[in-house]
């Protein structure tokens, strides 16, 4: 999208419009690296609203980055508790306890070295150093892909990578000489407040003369995205086996989905198993326990990045043998009153919030 001589370049066009927008975000005023690394992880696939309340506790917890790498995992991770995706919050931990071990205790200063920090990628990495150290990196989200390829009439898939080639073209020759943040910024506003993934709102677009898909009166069917898998759904179960006041609970191993974190034992069902029966396989393998089943109470949905499930939790009679950690990482008898201080994932603290409520 090379700017004729003649037009003003887009980049300038985009910074004054977000400038005249003065959106307030909470991010937009730091200039310490390690909030702007903060808010960037926590925006990786979530919105901005859902973000904001998160950002301000997780810094009011955790001001600097040695406040974090001091902290234990199970702190973080509960304050982390309903905004997804935990392998952020533990690779922000862990890579705050690299920086804060190293001999000058610095955080990084280029996109480079931001890319070495567990749990950064090109695409943060991009964005932290262009925000923090203002360096002329590329920063190409789902947002920018989207305005890049309705501005560009940008006809393939735009993830694979030829597209990523192309469109990081179009995103330096559309920044030209502006400031990478502010740049970086406008194109967040853009994304987020007018060029929508549905509907696109071009009567307010401040570069709508420059877009070659609204020329042409496509913008709605860009940008061109493979079609999505199949969703599946599985069933899982869980046990809630409560004994003077306390309940069972369980720590997932770190390598896994929702690691860290606290659970009601049990686990998905296989092929033609009853949910019972799925049950007492689960806590057999896991916990080395016999239990004997009782009524339901509780069935949660809840929806993954690439999966659904059903989360059917069960009182539980344990019959035979003390809880061991099998197949978990730890197992542990909770006061029902300090249910509230275990983190854990959506459908578990539906269950947890129904066990306090019964007493
Ligand atoms: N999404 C990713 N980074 C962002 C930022 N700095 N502001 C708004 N939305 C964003």
């Amino acid at each position: 999208m090379p700017a004729p001589a003649n037009k003003t370049p887009i980049g300038a066009i985009l910074i004054r419009w977000s400038r005249r927008r003065n959106r307030h975000l909470p991010w937009r005023a730091a200039r310490d690296p390690y909030r702007i690394w903060v808010s960037e992880i926590m925006l990786q696939q979530t919105r901005v609203e859902t973000v904001i309340p998160y950002y301000r506790s997780f810094l009011y917890r955790f001001p600097h980055v040695k406040d974090l790498a001091r902290a234990d995992l199970q702190s973080v991770l509960k304050i982390w508790e309903g905004l997804g995706y935990y392998a952020r919050a533990r690779n922000l931990h862990r890579a705050a306890k690299q920086v804060v071990g190293r001999a000058d205790g610095r955080l990084p200063e280029s996109a480079s070295e931001w890319e070495q920090l567990p749990g950064i990628g090109r695409y943060a990495a991009a964005a932290i150093a262009s925000l923090a150290n203002g360096e002329r990196a590329i920063a190409l989200d789902a947002n920018a892909r989207r305005i890049l390829a309705r501005m560009s009439a940008y006809r393939r898939e735009v993830r694979d990578a030829r597209a990523e080639h192309d469109l990081m073209e179009c995103f330096q020759s559309a920044r030209g000489r502006s400031a990478p943040g502010n740049f970086f910024q406008a194109m967040m506003d853009l994304g987020q407040l007018v060029c929508l993934p549905r509907r696109p709102l071009c009567a307010e677009c401040p570069v709508i003369s420059r877009c070659e898909s609204r020329k042409r009166g496509i913008q709605n069917r860009l940008p061109v995205r493979a079609k999505a898998a199949r969703i599946p759904h599985y069933d899982v179960t869980a046990a809630a086996i409560l004994r003077s006041g306390k309940a069972l609970l369980a720590r997932r191993p770190e390598g896994k989905i929702l690691g860290g974190m606290w659970e009601f034992p049990g686990g998905k069902r296989e092929r033609g198993e009853t949910l019972p029966a799925c049950l007492r396989r689960e806590l057999r393998e896991e916990l080395g326990v016999d239990v004997r089943v009782r009524e339901k109470l509780i069935a949660v949905k809840h929806a993954f990045t690439h999966f659904r499930i059903t989360l059917h939790v069960f009182f539980c009679d344990r019959m035979r043998g003390r809880p061991r950690p099998i197949g978990v990482a730890e197992v542990r008898w909770v006061g029902i009153s300090q249910l509230r201080s275990y983190p854990m994932g959506k459908a578990d603290r539906i269950a947890a919030e129904r066990i306090t409520g019964l007493r």
